[in-house]
């Protein structure tokens, strides 16, 4: 029996991305697995149930699950969710560990097999498996369409019979993933952008990228290639050198994160203070809490009618079409090479499914989750 690969609508208010795309439906369908669809599930990223082929179309969530060896998902289950799942199934999808220890032990309880995207290595290989950075480049690249949208100057510099337009200057903090796309896409809308990351390694990568790098004298590498958290003193040595940066900008894309932790608080209420009249911050951390202190989740506001403080959530899901795409396309790559004449079977030696497998055989697996 082939294995049924099914891809359920996402409930989480707000969310509009699905974990499938009538391209890699395609795909799926040729290597033999039975792919189904909810009714209507991909509507919110605009595609139609007409434009998956070969895709067996099911009405309800109920019917969907009963039978599903392989579920594809966006954001984790939800408890009533799992509860439709037969028991022994693969789920694979966001699984954000660390705020969900009742769907770890349920899935345990009904012995599901979770693949967490968030946890696939970061290992060349991977790469095209990557659903961090494929998120994370939708997130720069959107977060620099809302700085330009919020701010109440041109980005590009232009000569105008009505006079000459200086560039606004845009500074990136935190240069991941997020941050590069942030930078590339804030140069091409003709801005004069600065950075500034705590790892060395991205200086090279900033002044590719035609933009300035910030040198504060801190540099903090950390485990695997991720940042650290700054000491105490290297904070203030940050603060001292970035606050002219921040006082000088028009807009701040601020994007820093460390694994597992709150975001670092990096942008002072002091520093908001001294930012010009009618400068935009758009903290694309604020999923962790935010960069800056005043950040409010989920909220647009002007602090003291001077500077607008935008603090999205799930940017990503702002873009469905090609968040979308990019998201199944890693899901495809991940699970694709494991499926044999249509049937599945996960190598749990294989470097990334052992790094990216949270629940198994009734157990949390994960090292860094498992008790
Ligand atoms: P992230 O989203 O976890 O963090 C964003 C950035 O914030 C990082 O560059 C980090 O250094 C920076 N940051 C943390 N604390 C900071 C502070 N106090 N001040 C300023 N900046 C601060 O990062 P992302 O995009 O997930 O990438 C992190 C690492 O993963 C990098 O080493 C990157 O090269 C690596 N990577 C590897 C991939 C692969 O080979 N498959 C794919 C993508 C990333």
């Amino acid at each position: 029996m082939p294995t049924r690969l099914v891809v359920p609508n996402e409930i989480a208010p707000g969310e509009r991305r699905i974990a499938l795309a009538p391209d890699v439906a395609k795909k799926l369908s040729a290597t033999g697995v039975s792919v189904a669809l909810q009714q209507g599930a991909a509507l919110s990223s605009y595609f139609k149930d007409e434009d998956f082929v070969d895709v067996e179309i099911v009405a309800d969530a109920a019917t969907l699950y009963k039978d599903a060896d392989l579920i594809f998902k966006v954001m984790p289950p939800t408890l009533d969710e799992l509860k439709l799942m037969k028991d022994g199934c693969t789920v694979v999808g966001f699984m954000v560990p660390s705020k969900n220890a009742e769907m770890m032990q349920l899935m345990c309880e009904k012995k599901i097999t979770s693949l967490a995207m968030e946890l696939v290595p970061r290992i060349t290989r991977a790469q095209s498996m990557d659903a961090l950075s494929s998120q994370a480049s939708i997130a720069g690249y959107m977060g620099v369409l809302m700085g330009a949208q919020l701010a109440p100057v041109f980005f590009p510099m232009l000569t105008t019979a009505a006079g000459t337009i200086r560039p606004a200057k845009v500074l990136v903090i935190g240069v991941g993933v997020a941050g590069l796309q942030a930078i590339a896409t804030a140069k091409r809308l003709g801005a004069i952008v600065e950075a500034y990351d705590v790892r060395s390694a991205t200086r090279e990568q900033v002044e590719s990228l035609g933009a300035k790098f910030i040198d504060t004298g801190v540099s903090a590498d950390g485990e695997g290639g991720y940042a650290r958290e700054l000491t105490e003193d290297e904070k203030q040595q940050q603060q001292d050198v970035l606050a002219k940066h921040i006082a000088m900008a028009d807009v701040i894309i601020s994007t820093a994160a460390i694994p597992g932790r709150p975001s670092p608080k990096i942008i002072t209420e002091a520093m908001v203070e001294d930012m010009k009249t009618g400068s935009v911050i758009v903290d694309l951390a604020s999923e962790g809490g935010g960069n800056c202190e005043l950040t409010k989740p989920g909220e647009t506001f002007e602090y003291k009618e001077r500077v607008t403080i935008h603090g999205p959530l799930n940017v990503p899901g702002e873009l469905p079409i090609h968040a979308s795409e990019m998201y199944a396309k890693n899901l495809f790559n991940l699970v694709s090479p494991f499926i044999n004449e249509g049937e599945l079977a996960l190598d749990f030696e294989d470097d990334v499914i052992a790094g990216c497998v949270l629940t198994r055989d009734g157990a949390i697996v994960h090292a860094q989750y498992k008790k």
